[in-house]
């Protein structure tokens, strides 16, 4: 398998630090322009600093709120004028641990909207610029990546469905979708 990402371009979401810089940072040394989602700057630039550039790559980062659909959608959509990306890391840190029965209805909306609105703002946003560069059949990945409890199961109905309807799409068949949220 050719994993040599030379002129991708990858959208890592929760970027900045954890499991989501690692997925930038392999990326990078892969090959690929990487554009980090986080909302802390200095961490984003920290993380930015980090990536390996040694194919000439591009990256840069974009400070927004996963949990903020609408900021998201602001911030994301000039970008996408200028940029299809081809692979889409659907990561965010959290929500919390801690016991069931403490949990406040805000804790479960706000791991609602930063998990699997998030990820569903995402794909919308970003799958019709992997189908229209016609590289889709190719080179197209769509990671979902860990979970927590709190959203755990709503994320896993969504991650199977999501690659089952784009999965009827011809066009679309060999993309590639895994969630790690076992
Ligand atoms: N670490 C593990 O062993 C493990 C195991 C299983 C599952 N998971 C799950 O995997 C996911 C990532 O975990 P992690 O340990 O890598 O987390 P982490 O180290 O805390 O990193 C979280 C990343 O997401 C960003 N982020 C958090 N909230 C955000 C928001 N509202 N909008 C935009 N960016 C946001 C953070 O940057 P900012 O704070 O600057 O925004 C940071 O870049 C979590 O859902 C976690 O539950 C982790």
């Amino acid at each position: 398998m050719d994993l040599n990402l030379k002129g991708k371009n990858a959208l890592v979401c929760g970027g900045s630090k954890g499991i989501g810089r690692a997925c930038a940072q392999t990326l990078a040394q892969m090959g690929a322009n990487v554009t980090i989602v986080a909302r802390s700057t200095e961490h984003l630039m920290e993380a930015l600093d980090s990536l390996s550039d040694h194919g000439n790559q591009k990256h840069d980062f974009l400070k927004a709120d996963l949990s903020n659909p609408e900021d998201l959608k602001k911030k994301l959509k000039p970008v996408l004028e200028s940029r299809t990306f081809h692979i889409l890391v659907n990561n965010a840190g959290g929500p919390p641990s801690g016991a069931l029965l403490s949990a406040t209805d805000e804790d479960f909306l706000l791991a609602y909207r930063q998990h699997l609105l998030a990820n569903h703002t995402l794909a919308s946003l970003v799958v019709p610029g992997m189908k229209k560069s016609g590289l889709w059949q190719n080179h197209q990945y769509h990671l979902h990546l860990g979970q927590s409890s709190t959203e755990r199961s709503r994320s896993q109905q969504y991650h199977p469905r999501c690659s089952g309807i784009l999965g009827q799409d011809p066009v679309q068949r060999n993309c590639s979708f895994r969630h790690h949220s076992q």
